[in-house]
């Protein structure tokens, strides 16, 4: 584990919206100076300019479609780069996808990955290297409780966050005695832009299921520096993952087929 607090700049990916937003908000709380990553440019600019005016730091913006070679190569450079080393990544841009597997085009489920997974990979590479050779630095990557859980209407998507928290525990496990910290978050169902940009509806979910995306990134940074690699924000949905493992495998097929 790395000696917190880091001083240097931060890169959020994701950041105009929902947890990412907020993450950019919680380390310009801390001072920190921030690049924001999303495709949106002019949204990244409003964003960059509500934070240098409140916290007084600097804000640099990448337009990038981490979907893509070039967007990843984009930010992956700035990762790599030895002026003003970032220190903090978080890896948070995602995508939902919630249609049956085999009922829409392939290249769906491929975008998902490309973003979900290849991004997280590759940012990650950039900036693993970049922080062992200082000796600090914090990369944390942002999966989900479908991780967890087999989902039947959400299946590259689980898969996919699945693979984001393997991959970030055995990084961990890598950077040990580095001083890098690295960990992951995996929310619950949050209020942001995610569902409604995949376009599904979950109304019928009761209030409790959700979370706000103040608390989840309190407790998940809070987590993570405390030296936990993997972090389940709030107790509820902590006791609910014990109970789907508590669960015979052929019941939790029963109660997640259409989830
Ligand atoms: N909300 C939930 O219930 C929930 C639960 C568990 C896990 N998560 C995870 O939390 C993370 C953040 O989700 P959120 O709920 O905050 O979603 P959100 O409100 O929809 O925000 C998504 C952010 O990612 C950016 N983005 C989307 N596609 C991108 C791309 N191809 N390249 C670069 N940036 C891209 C968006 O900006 P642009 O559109 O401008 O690119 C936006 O800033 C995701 O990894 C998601 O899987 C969310």
């Amino acid at each position: 584990m790395s000696t917190h607090p880091l001083l240097g700049t931060a890169l959020v990916t994701g950041a105009t919206s929902g947890l990412g937003a907020e993450f950019a908000r919680r380390l310009a709380a801390e001072g920190r100076n921030l690049v924001l990553v999303a495709r949106d440019a002019e949204r990244l600019e409003a964003a960059a300019a509500e934070l240098r005016e409140r916290y007084l730091i600097e804000v640099w913006v990448l337009a990038a479609d981490l979907a893509t070679d070039d967007g990843c190569r984009l930010v992956s450079d700035r990762l790599s780069g030895r002026d003003d080393p970032i220190e903090t990544l978080i890896n948070n841009a995602g995508v939902g996808l919630y249609e049956p597997f085999g009922s829409v085009p392939l290249s769906r489920d491929e975008a998902l990955l490309d973003l979900n997974v290849r991004a997280v990979q590759r940012l990650s590479h950039a900036a693993i290297n970049a922080m062992t050779a200082t000796g600090r630095g914090e990369i944390i990557n942002i999966s989900s409780v479908s991780a967890f859980l087999p989902r039947g209407a959400a299946v590259s998507y689980a898969a996919s966050k699945a693979w984001v928290t393997a991959f970030t525990e055995g990084l961990a496990l890598t950077a040990m005695g580095s001083g890098v910290t690295v960990g992951v978050i995996c929310p619950g169902f949050t209020r942001t832009e995610f569902h409604a940009r995949a376009q599904v509806d979950l109304s019928h979910l009761p209030a409790w299921m959700w979370l706000d995306a103040g608390q989840v990134v309190a407790e998940g940074l809070a987590d993570i520096r405390g030296g936990q690699v993997v972090s389940v924000p709030t107790r509820r949905y902590r006791a609910m993952i014990l109970l789907s493992r508590l669960l015979p495998r052929p019941l939790l097929y029963r109660v997640m087929a259409s989830r």
